[in-house]
């Protein structure tokens, strides 16, 4: 097959969160199974073009916008021995120092990218089997692929859309819609096709991610937990229940040569499951690093002091209070934590840096609120728990990079953490324990199932050992469930 992803994100080169991850790893794992695969993507300005090799421009062409057409270039290249096509429009969009949040109107810039993604595909006579949707960003590509090819007798590639999260839509205004050569009407029939033409909100907005829904051929969620918890709330419910026969759960994966603790090149010391004796030397270093007590050797920590990671986008999705109230629990309880984050948000990242403030001379807590790659890997390594408090959680790799580290997930259940991470003291299912798992979105909750981890990990030490081996020896890469993606491909080719 060939298939080719339109997306705002690709680890490492344009990563925010999971997106990223999710379209490296499984573009990879596509490309073991054979498959020719292609990722389009955006020319951010802030791309990183270090990790970027045998970066060519190919096709200079125009694409439209607002009436007028933009001179467009298009660049090949190849990132963790994938290939890449970045879209560089001359004009305005796409320029700043984050992958979002620029100066430009990023929904008018999505929407041309969509549509440049389509033209290039034309200009070139490219035509993949299947073009993999992601996102809100991209939801209107296989409404525009309906618009620009329906008429034309080309080999009609087939769409999959894959929603990661079902909190941004792509809330959008006609006028906005018309900018990319939409008419609005076109959306309005979408809106009387599922019944729902108040949506719940201003119903002079329209949402690109409805319009995917309506016109993909297959829709893809990230866990199978989602995947009910979308039927049953959210305004988008309606269109997903009529679209049902089409809407399927695929479990994320995680790329296993990029997040390998023996190979892993970001990490002092390697370790594997069947010896671990480096993740104590990983741990020594981050705790020397930031400043965390040790005592005098490698082991004096290592077996008394449990260290906890969170690293996450510090947004409401992630339980924000929750995580505030681990840092407190943590040191009540004499642990380590280290919180690794972004705010998006203004108010939020002063919170945190109050906190930091307040925390990051003592001895137990250090807050870091900046984005690197590079000191996640070290702090998964380095961790013996990693938390996941969130309040809703379409999939979730930050709980299974932690395991395949050695980190023991303490997990709100909800979500994809629902189906990765299972109680240790949950009887009928006691030998699926892998984690500590809460319900609640209250401080007790939380409580419930972190003292516990403390237990296991200061009164059971070989309990514990087991448990981390066990962690380390799960299985939660593409291996697992990139041929489900396959077999979607293939249904909807025949
Ligand atoms: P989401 O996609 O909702 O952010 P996921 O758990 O699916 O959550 O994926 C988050 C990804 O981003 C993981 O690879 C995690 O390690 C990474 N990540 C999140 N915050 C940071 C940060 N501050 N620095 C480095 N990596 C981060
Ligand atoms: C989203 C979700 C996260 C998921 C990721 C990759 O950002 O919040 O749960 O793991 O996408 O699919």
């Amino acid at each position: 097959l060939h298939i080719i992803h339109v997306t705002a994100e690709m680890a490492p080169i344009a990563k925010v969160g999971g997106l990223g991850d999710v379209v490296t790893g499984l573009a990879r794992a596509c490309l073991l199974r054979g498959h020719t695969v292609d990722v389009m993507l955006p020319f951010y300005e802030c791309i990183i073009k270090e990790q970027i090799s045998d970066l060519t421009l190919i096709t200079s062409y125009n694409s439209y916008h607002d009436g007028s057409w933009i001179p467009t270039n298009a660049y090949r290249g190849v990132v963790s021995g994938v290939a890449i096509i970045l879209i560089q429009p001359t004009n305005h969009f796409f320029k700043g120092r984050n992958v979002y949040g620029g100066s430009y109107n990023e929904l008018e810039a999505y929407l041309f990218f969509s549509r440049a993604c389509l033209e290039w595909m034309q200009v070139t006579g490219t035509q993949p089997d299947i073009i993999h949707v992601h996102e809100w960003q991209t939801g209107a590509l296989p409404l525009l692929y309906w618009d620009m090819y329906h008429s034309l007798s080309l080999k009609k590639p087939r769409i999959v859309l894959t929603i990661h999260n079902m909190e941004h839509f792509g809330e959008c205004s006609k006028e906005q819609l018309d900018k990319c050569g939409l008419e609005g009407s076109i959306y309005a029939s979408i809106d009387k096709a599922v019944d729902d033409r108040t949506l719940g909100h201003n119903p002079e907005r329209l949402s690109l991610l409805k319009g995917g829904i309506v016109y993909s051929n297959a829709v893809v969620t990230v866990s199978p937990s989602y995947l009910k918890e979308t039927l049953c709330s959210g305004w988008l419910s309606s269109a997903l229940i009529k679209h049902r026969d089409k809407y399927i759960g695929i479990l994320n994966g995680i790329d296993n040569t990029i997040w390998n603790p023996a190979s892993d090149v970001f990490l002092p010391a390697k370790f594997h499951a069947q010896n671990f004796e480096g993740k104590k030397l990983c741990k020594y270093y981050v705790q020397k690093g930031l400043g965390l007590p040790t005592g005098a050797h490698v082991t004096d920590m290592t077996h008394k002091v449990p260290l906890v990671v969170c690293i996450t986008r510090l947004v409401a999705q992630k339980g924000l209070h929750l995580i505030v109230h681990a840092i407190k629990r943590v040191e009540e309880l004499g642990g380590q934590m280290i919180v690794l984050g972004k705010a998006p948000d203004a108010k939020v990242e002063r919170e945190f840096e109050g906190l930091a403030n307040s925390y990051n001379q003592g001895c137990s807590i250090r807050i870091l609120l900046i984005y690197s790659e590079e000191l996640s890997h070290m702090l998964y390594a380095a961790a013996d728990m990693v938390l996941v408090p969130s309040m809703y959680e379409p999939c979730g790799l930050s709980q299974m990079i932690g395991m395949r580290y050695g980190a023991v997930p303490v997990v709100r259940k909800t979500g994809g953490l629902a189906d990765t991470v299972f109680d240790m003291d949950d009887q009928p299912n006691h030998e699926m324990g892998n984690g500590f798992v809460f319900e609640g979105i209250d401080e007790a909750s939380l409580n419930w199932a972190l003292d516990r981890a403390f237990l296991y990990f200061v009164d059971k030490p070989d309990k514990w050992k087991s448990i981390v081996r066990k962690v380390m020896e799960l299985d939660n890469s593409w291996n697992n469930t990139a041929g489900k993606y396959v077999e979607v491909y293939n249904a909807i080719r025949s």
